[in-house]
């Protein structure tokens, strides 16, 4: 794809609908952990979006948990987008902006893990980290079954 048409930017309240359709798609497979409009709107200054043409294709958000650890979480890319090089330039970006601020560690949980090990991230036991981390955990349908993997990167 071409670069000049292709960037990543802070996502704006405009794309919030936009984000709600990528990670829909997603979370109907039982992939992601579906996020409410209103959610998406609350958070919006957390989450980033790939921009092609004019279009919002993809996203990514960062959430804080404390002075050095912090998550990336509802990473979607349109799948008629997949294995462009688009999930990883929102992962590049999220994880500079975690730099910048500090940020030590930044982990995901995840199902997809030959795409985050490509990108220098290694799994590890959940038990890792704190207790906060499970919050959503509550809201999810799989809670008692839960497939995802926690994957770790030291920025
Ligand atoms: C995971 C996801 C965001 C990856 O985005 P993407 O734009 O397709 O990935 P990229 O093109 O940036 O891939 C980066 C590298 O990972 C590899 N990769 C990506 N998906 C892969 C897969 N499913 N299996 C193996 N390798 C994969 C690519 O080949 C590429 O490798 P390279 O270093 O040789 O170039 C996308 O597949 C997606 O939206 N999945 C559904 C939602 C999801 O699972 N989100 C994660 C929740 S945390």
């Amino acid at each position: 794809m071409q670069q000049a048409e292709l960037f990543v930017r802070y996502a704006r309240l405009a794309d919030s609908g936009a984000i709600s359709a990528i990670t829909a798609e997603y979370a109907r497979q039982g992939i992601m952990l579906e996020r409410s409009n209103d959610n998406i709107v609350e958070n919006i200054r957390n989450f980033f979006v790939a921009e092609y043409n004019g279009e919002v294709i993809g996203c990514c958000a960062i959430a804080f948990y404390t002075l050095k650890l912090a998550e990336i979480r509802s990473l979607a890319v349109f799948t008629r987008y997949k294995m462009k090089g688009i999930g990883r330039l929102l992962v590049e970006k999220a994880e500079s902006v975690l730099r910048e601020e500090g940020v030590r560690e930044v982990f995901v949980l995840t199902l997809s893990r030959e795409f985050f090990s490509r990108i220098g991230y290694s799994e590890i036991r959940k038990e890792y980290f704190p207790q906060k981390i499970w919050k959503d955990c509550t809201h999810c349908p799989k809670l008692m079954a839960c497939d995802e993997i926690a994957m770790v990167k030291t920025l």
